[in-house]
């Protein structure tokens, strides 16, 4: 059991060590996460569509929102369980939220990485990423089997 749990523990940090060298291959670190994050969400509040969707639901919260997200970024970046959060729960019930405004999110995020990534790979990492999980979110809060199958659809 103990050998169990150290191979555990020794695997944990292996994946840990390698995330830690690709990021800092490409530039990445928790200096630049903040800094994304700080910029990336004020030009979200200054955004038409998605600024007041946001802050209908984050007034009063925004530090909080803050911190947490940059935590997100950082336990996906180095995968080391800074977040332990239920992104699709969260999404859940934000007022005026709709398909559309995904990929409204993922252009304002390349254009803030176009502006700030220290290089085109941390830019490509972040997009990647980014781009995946809007998809599952997109997914898992407006699956519709009527997308895929045309009999399902109503008139
Ligand atoms: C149009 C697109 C999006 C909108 C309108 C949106 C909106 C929001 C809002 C309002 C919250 C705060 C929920 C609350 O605390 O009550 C939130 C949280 C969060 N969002 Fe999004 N979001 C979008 C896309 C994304 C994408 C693409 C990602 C990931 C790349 C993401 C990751 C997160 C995470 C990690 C949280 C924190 C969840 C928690 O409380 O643990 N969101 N989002």
């Amino acid at each position: 059991m103990n050998n169990e749990l150290q191979a555990r523990a020794a695997h944990v940090a292996a994946i840990r060590e390698r995330a830690e060298a690709e990021m800092k291959a490409i530039g990445i670190d928790d200096a630049f996460i903040g800094n994304l994050v700080d910029t990336f969400y004020g030009r979200i509040l200054a955004h038409p569509e998605l600024g007041p969707v946001f802050d209908a639901r984050l007034s009063g919260r925004w530090p909080e929102h803050m911190a947490k997200m940059k935590s997100f970024w950082s336990s996906v970046a180095f995968r080391n369980g800074a977040y332990g959060g239920k992104p699709v729960q969260a999404h859940l019930g934000v007022a005026n939220m709709t398909p559309e405004l995904f990929p409204k999110w993922l252009e304002l995020f390349a254009a803030t990485l176009d502006d700030i990534a220290p290089n085109p790979e941390a830019k490509a990492w972040f997009m990647a990423t980014a781009e995946r999980i809007a998809k599952s979110l997109t997914l898992s809060l407006f699956y519709n089997p009527a997308i895929d199958d045309p009999a399902l659809k109503q008139n």
